[in-house]
């Protein structure tokens, strides 16, 4: 994660593409969020967007629209109780929603960033559709590529210090 985070802040084209987005306070309050058990909802979506504004940039896609949508793909402040208790349906069909919605106070949103937003939690619930543009694809890929990665946290800190550990044993038995 940190690796990531070092690149994006000292990428100049991606930073111009979503620093008006970094500038609201509703949007900046998603930090206080824990996602995935190890990161914040605002990291997480920093991540998914970053990572997706990469492959769209090597695929030739619309990089701004998938960056911007990729930052508030996730942009909702419920927990998951509160919302089972709209009784809209599932967390991964009404958080989309609810980021849309919130989304569009923030920003003018296109049909391209609105598919990628709503249709983000795809193969996740039935009820969302299939994407209608590569972005779309792009982004819900990405997000299950950064979810794994961040649920995963613990257990790559585990294995890397345990080789490092190897290393350091095998360095000795060989010196
Ligand atoms: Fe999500
Ligand atoms: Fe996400």
């Amino acid at each position: 994660m940190e690796f990531v985070r070092s690149i994006w802040e000292n990428d100049k084209e991606y930073i111009t593409l979503i620093e008006d987005l970094l500038e609201n306070e509703d949007l900046l309050k998603l930090d206080e969020i824990t996602h995935h058990h190890y990161t914040t909802r605002l990291i997480h979506s920093l991540f998914v967007s970053y990572v997706s504004y990469k492959v769209a940039k090597r695929l030739k896609l619309d990089v701004r629209a998938i960056a911007r949508a990729g930052l508030l793909h996730d942009f909702f402040h419920e927990n998951r109780e509160e919302i089972a208790s709209l009784n809209e349906g599932s967390h991964n069909h009404v958080h989309p929603k609810i980021a849309v919605k919130n989304a569009q106070q923030l920003t003018e949103l296109s049909e391209l960033e609105i598919d990628i937003i709503l249709k983000h939690m795809f193969l996740t619930t039935r009820k969302v559709g299939l994407p209608r543009y590569k972005e779309s694809f792009v982004v819900t890929c990405v997000d299950k590529y950064c979810a794994i990665n961040e649920i995963s946290t613990p257990v790559r800190i585990k294995v890397k210090q345990k080789i490092t550990e190897w290393s350091m044993k095998l360095r000795v038995v060989h010196a």
